[in-house]
């Protein structure tokens, strides 16, 4: 009899976190402080100015979660090292203290059968760096390379699936461009610069793995699928603008060696020019791509709206999450498919995927979250999707899985599986997590494939 199994046996199965987000003790054990500390400490910056200071106290509680992730039965883990934990001034000066909690975590969860998924930068550059200018500085490659060579040399005994970057384009958007993200600037000038150089700290990076690494290496970027609002002139060329933006700012250097066209056009005369042999530098052959899909975006134009003269059309009739993200599973399949044939046949893993929904424990203190239940059911169905189109899917990490401190939204958005009662720090289970378990025990089966399962 053939298997009834959906997904693959060595599918990999996991969940997502990243080290502010959850950590808290940002400055134990002799570490420093990143940007998020600080931005978070500047008053109006963050939701009701809450902090990650305590955040999900991972740091003391890791053992406790990693327990959790075995209750859901994940076989990978993907979370990130702070930078400047491990390098308080970010260069210099090591902090063992530090990278030992990193070894302490790999180490646990390996014991537990977890395969860890390890992101160098997920944000929270070391504010001593930021001093310096920040990724605006040109040596922050070198700066970044060498902070990757330290983990490189403590864990690639032990992690064989390196991240370089989590998602370059929400750095530089939410912290270069528009100021809502750490370190806060507001500035066209400097929002390519920060781009540039953190696809220089990309490859740095990976070129540093091939020297010293013997897994495999690749980056995350957050995608979000456009579709015009109207088949119109001004409303397609709207779509190109947005999803050179979003979409292909970061891979196609990456892959295809130059930045899309309608930069130049957005940018105007902010865009620089870049000296040529960067792009054959940036262009480091990747072992896999991970993409964080959410929601999608329908476009038209909108003279006027700065930077980029587009604006998304609200669809009303669709269910939006707490963020105001539409949920739209089949633009998960649509950018897989489009990753895979715009730039080759390489192996993807879905990074990210999730949403933030009101759900409240309840009196018995169970947490049902229908809404993220379904979102959950039907994003996996549009992998399989992707996956029997041809595109060459390794695995999926929900995000979260814990409740955690959502940037400048601080705790008040929830993304976990797990629920976290932030005064006492108990975590619950939410109905979700336990639908997701049964997914990865059945692996798929109990998705459902009718449109009727869940
Ligand atoms: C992504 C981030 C992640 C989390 C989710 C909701 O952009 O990588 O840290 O905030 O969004």
């Amino acid at each position: 009899m053939s298997n009834p199994a959906l997904f693959p046996a060595d599918f990999l199965w996991g969940a997502a976190t990243s080290a502010y987000q959850i950590e808290g003790a940002p400055l134990a054990d002799g570490a420093g402080p990143s940007v998020w500390h600080e931005f978070a400490h500047t008053p109006g910056r963050v939701h009701a100015n809450e902090t990650g200071d305590v955040a999900c106290d991972h740091y003391h509680r890791y053992r406790e979660d990693i327990g959790l992730m075995r209750e859901l039965g994940l076989n990978a883990y993907r979370f990130s090292v702070s930078w400047s934990r491990v390098l308080p001034e970010g260069r210099g000066r090591l902090n063992p203290r530090g990278l030992g909690f990193y070894e302490r975590l790999v180490d646990a969860l390996l014991e537990h059968g977890i395969q860890p998924m390890l992101t160098l930068y997920h944000w929270d550059l070391p504010a001593a760096l930021d001093r310096l200018g920040g990724w605006l500085n040109p040596d922050s490659a070198d700066w970044f390379a060498d902070y990757a060579r330290i983990l490189f040399r403590a864990l690639d005994d032990r992690v064989k699936l390196w991240v370089t970057l989590n998602e370059p384009w929400v750095v530089v958007d939410g912290g270069y461009l528009r100021g809502v993200l750490a370190p806060g600037q507001r500035n066209l000038h400097a929002a390519p610069i920060a781009a540039h150089h953190l696809l220089r700290a990309h490859a740095a990076a990976v070129q540093a793995y091939r020297a010293e690494g013997r897994h495999r290496i690749g980056l995350v970027v957050n995608l979000e699928p456009k579709y015009p609002a109207q088949e119109t002139a001004e409303d397609l060329s709207a779509t190109l603008r947005a999803d050179a933006y979003i979409n292909r700012y970061y891979l196609d250097p990456v892959f295809l060696g130059g930045y899309p066209p309608e930069l130049a056009e957005i940018f105007g005369p902010a865009w620089p020019r870049f000296p040529d042999a960067d792009f054959d530098f940036i262009r480091q052959p990747l072992d896999f791509l991970g993409v964080n899909y959410y929601s999608r975006q329908v476009v038209r134009h909108a003279p006027g709206v700065w930077p980029l003269e587009t604006a998304g059309v609200r669809q009303d009739r669709q269910t939006h999450t707490a963020l105001d993200w539409e949920v739209y599973p089949q633009g998960l399949t649509d950018i897989l498919e489009w990753v895979a044939s715009r730039y080759g046949p390489l192996p993807l893993y879905i990074t990210e995927n999730g949403a933030a929904f009101y759900d409240p424990p309840q009196a018995d203190g169970g947490v049902d979250d229908p809404l993220r239940q379904r979102y959950l059911r039907d994003h996996l169905r549009a992998a399989l999707a992707a996956m029997r189109g041809g595109v060459d899917l390794r695995g999926y990490f929900a995000w979260s899985l814990l409740d955690n401190f959502e940037w400048a939204h601080g705790y008040s958005k929830r993304f976990g599986l797990i629920h976290v009662d932030y005064a006492s720090q108990r975590r619950t289970i939410k109905a979700s997590g336990r639908f997701y378990a049964e997914a990865i025990r059945t692996r798929g089966i109990t998705l459902g494939e009718d449109g009727n399962g869940g």
